[in-house]
């Protein structure tokens, strides 16, 4: 029999419940989005994300175990990477939740579940699941990064942004062209109406060898020719959009490719709010054909963040080790640069030319 599983999340601006089992068997997926919360400020404010979370939580876990009306085994939720206050209040009910039915509660790391989320079965068509080991090219607001996934509790970081997060860079570029928040969605629209090949927009980091990205300076080079050309007509929008969407999406598509060929894996898949454009899709999809590599893509709600990962990556995580103590976390641990140790505690910055501690 296979487990199942009630999944919270609200790392970030969803407040999401889901019952899912072992076998990736979606039995509800309620999403609460905060957009027009945010929506004003161009990005997700942290008090206001919590406070919304605080009020949709309740009615969001009713809607998905009345949708589901099943017997649950486990509690699955979200505690970490993510906004700490809106974690707390994913993971306080979770905690409630689960003591009040005497169920055993799973702490579970936002990007396994998009790095599983391929697995989902959200309806009866039974889509091959991907075969481990597979490459992941995870892309969303809050993170760029290309995985090799061994099994389900077992990745490691084959490169990842320097600065900016894709979704990020396209949320920042929306903004500064006042296309409204968020900036991913609207862009991917216009960039099918418009001219990619308008404007030579750089892609950093194409002829690197490692797996890392870097977007800052491509969101930058947008925002100086939007400077210098203030008043535009929709076709000079669209085109903007079009080359910029085109640099980053060349950079991601290639460089995923060439991590399958550096790994020797023939499995890709696509995961983050991101995976939702269609032109990263479609030029993947393009890249993968003669290098023999079969891609998993998710359905849109499987890319952008919601509950039914986590309760899956949930099950797989208590079927193999049952639930074990946790704490919330805003960084990955599982970060191999960047300030941070495997442990998530903070390494202190060193002053230039000062000795390395022994
Ligand atoms: O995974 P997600 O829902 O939340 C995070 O964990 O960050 O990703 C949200 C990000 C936003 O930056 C949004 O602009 C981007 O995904 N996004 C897209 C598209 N749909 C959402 N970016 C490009 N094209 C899209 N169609
Ligand atoms: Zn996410």
């Amino acid at each position: 029999m296979p487990t199942t599983v009630l999944g919270i999340e609200s790392s970030c601006d969803e407040t999401a419940a889901s019952v899912v089992d072992t076998d990736g068997r979606v039995y509800s997926n309620i999403v609460a989005s905060q957009i027009a919360t945010h929506a004003p400020y161009g990005g997700v404010v942290p008090e206001l994300a919590s406070r919304a979370h605080l009020t949709s939580i309740v009615p969001v876990l009713e809607a998905a175990l009345r949708e589901a009306d099943r017997k649950i085994d486990a509690v699955a939720v979200t505690c970490g990477p993510g906004l700490v206050g809106a974690l707390l209040i994913g993971i306080q009910s979770a905690r409630a939740f689960a003591m009040a039915r005497s169920l055993p509660l799973v702490g579970v790391n936002h990007l396994d579940g998009h790095l599983l989320a391929a697995n989902l079965k959200f309806d009866e068509s039974e889509t091959a699941a991907p075969e481990y080991p597979f490459v992941a090219l995870l892309v969303s607001g809050g993170h760029t990064a290309l995985y090799r996934v061994d099994d389900p509790l077992t990745r490691s970081v084959l490169g990842q942004t320097r600065d900016d997060a894709a979704g990020e860079a396209f949320d920042k570029v929306a903004k500064l062209m006042g296309l409204g928040y968020p900036g991913g969605p609207v862009i991917d629209r216009l960039a099918a109406e418009g001219d990619a090949d308008a404007h030579d927009f750089p892609m950093p980091m194409l002829h690197r060898k490692d797996h890392d990205f870097s977007f800052s300076g491509l969101k930058t080079a947008v925002a100086r020719h939007v400077a210098a050309q203030p008043t535009r007509d929709d076709k000079a929008t669209a085109d903007i959009a079009a080359s910029f969407q085109r640099s980053l999406v060349e950079v991601l598509a290639r460089k995923s490719i060439r991590a399958c060929k550096a790994e020797g894996v023939k499995q890709l898949v696509l995961g983050g709010g991101v995976a939702a454009n269609r032109g990263l899709r479609a030029r993947v999809l393009e890249l993968a054909k003669p290098a023999g590599v079969h891609v998993h893509v998710p359905p849109i709600v499987a890319c952008t963040d919601n509950a039914a990962m986590i309760a899956y990556a949930g099950a797989l995580r208590f079927d193999a080790l049952g639930a074990e103590p946790f704490s919330v976390f805003s960084r990955d641990p599982a970060r191999v640069r960047g300030r941070f140790r495997p442990d998530g505690t903070l390494i202190p910055r060193r002053k230039p030319g000062a000795a390395k501690a022994p």
